[in-house]
């Protein structure tokens, strides 16, 4: 009889308590089922509880130039081999690889949108089985956007238009690719359907010029929205003679600073909101969401689609803009440590669970067994709260990996968080 009745449409069908298994494979022992990359997951409906991704879609080439997994691998090897000598705030290899010619900045990873680099949107209503839903949610975009170079998408639902919100990494095309990312900043699109496209795209003017990785919170409580976002010219050296005297490179930019974006759409930062710097050495790959009454901040040492992978500390305050401190580290450096870049903190709100999980989601560039940079795969784990006494904060619950700091090969989304 029930069956019938929901054969026949007469009562709506309860959300299935969602239960899969989410499988982290060993390095390069197999290619990830769909090619996204570094970007949120987002449930907007809670009747339906579908999951969407928004990712980087990167295409089969493997990095670095030349069509050759070989190549590839030389990256790879000088790529750790710097950051070895130079310690973990020096950037990627870009800086060496126009010398050595390998062609980085020019291929795989740093193609436009019309030849594939671009944002896809996809479904999945257990976090396992994703179906690609729009192959370029930038489809019909104006010219300096599907020429360009895109990372890292992040989107909002803004409550009083209705519109989602997509914005993105962008950078202009230029030689060498360093000349790209003196000028980077952000795109962003608006679309009344979760699934885009996006039209209506624009370049909000940051306070901080060369945005990089970022990512964007809504506060439901107070109805803002924040983004948190590296950029190459926020500098820890800014002032005094070092700052007239250091070359760029030396100055340390890439600070994380965190700026109000304009409550009436989203589109851009709220005027004069001021942007609040809240780390003091170069840091990058930002995840910022909030739970309760706190605001996290996961952020790592910079890496430039690296082999190494980043560390994830976690900076957390009771208000968006800070001011924030130092309470956890998802992704010590060390012999456990996860050779992947943070990416973000997915919530996962189910029926029939306690409580909201939160996954961390990092990429695991050069991870795939094909060699091919659309392959490569991103790590989750569920993580765990604890409650932690700050000072300056109070009681803080704060997060750790639920598998105590070790691979995580596999784990039942349904039995989380009840580790
Ligand atoms: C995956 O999801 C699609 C779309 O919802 C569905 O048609 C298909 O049967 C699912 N496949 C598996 C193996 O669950
Ligand atoms: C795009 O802009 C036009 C003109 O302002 C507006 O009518 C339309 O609603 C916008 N579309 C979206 C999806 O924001």
């Amino acid at each position: 009889m029930l069956n019938l009745l929901l054969f026949l449409g007469l009562i709506s069908t309860p959300p299935a308590i969602l239960a899969a298994t989410i499988y982290n494979p060993p390095l390069y022992s197999a290619d990830s089922p769909d090619d996204y990359h570094d970007g949120p997951i987002m449930q907007w409906d809670p009747e339906t509880q579908l999951f969407y991704r928004y990712a980087m879609a990167y295409t089969q080439c493997p990095l670095a130039g030349a069509p050759s997994t070989a190549t590839s691998m030389l990256y790879k090897f000088l790529n750790s081999a710097v950051q070895s000598l130079a310690g973990t705030g020096f950037d990627c290899a870009p800086i060496l690889s126009p010398l050595l010619s390998l062609g980085f900045g020019r291929d795989c990873g740093f193609k436009s949108p019309l030849s594939g680099q671009t944002v896809r949107v996809h479904t999945s209503a257990d976090l396992v089985n994703w179906t690609v839903k729009t192959n370029n949610a930038l489809e019909g975009g104006p010219d300096w956007l599907l020429d360009s170079i895109l990372f890292r998408p992040a989107i909002l639902r803004n409550p009083v238009t209705k519109k989602y919100v997509l914005w993105v990494n962008w950078l202009p095309r230029d030689e060498p690719v360093l000349a790209s990312y003196r000028r980077s900043g952000y795109a962003v699109g608006t679309s009344d359907s979760p699934d885009g496209p996006f039209v209506n795209w624009t370049r909000p003017a940051m306070s901080h010029a060369g945005g990089a990785d970022f990512s964007l919170v809504f506060d439901a409580d107070a109805g803002d929205a924040y983004i948190a976002y590296g950029s190459w010219h926020n500098y820890a050296v800014s002032e005094g003679w070092r700052a007239e005297w250091y070359p760029d490179w030396a100055k340390d930019g890439h600070q994380i600073a965190i700026e109000k974006l304009d409550p009436s759409t989203f589109v851009e930062p709220a005027v004069d909101s001021g942007a609040v710097t809240v780390t003091s050495a170069p840091q990058e790959a930002p995840a910022f969401f909030k739970r309760g009454g706190f605001f996290y901040l996961v952020h790592g040492d910079l890496c430039c689609f690296c082999a190494r992978g980043g560390d994830a500390k976690v900076l957390a305050s009771r208000s968006a803009q800070g001011p924030y401190a130092l309470v956890g580290q998802l992704n010590a450096w060390g012999e456990d440590h996860v050779p992947a870049q943070n990416s973000d903190v997915f919530e996962v709100r189910a029926e029939g669970a306690r409580e909201t999980t939160y996954v961390w989601a990092a990429d695991l560039w050069f991870s795939s067994k094909s060699g091919m940079k659309g392959d490569d795969h991103q790590y989750w784990e569920p993580l765990v709260w604890e409650d932690q006494e700050v000072e300056g904060l109070g009681t803080v619950p704060v997060p750790r990996r639920a598998g105590g700091g070790k691979w995580m090969g596999e784990w039942e989304l349904g039995q989380h968080p009840k580790l």
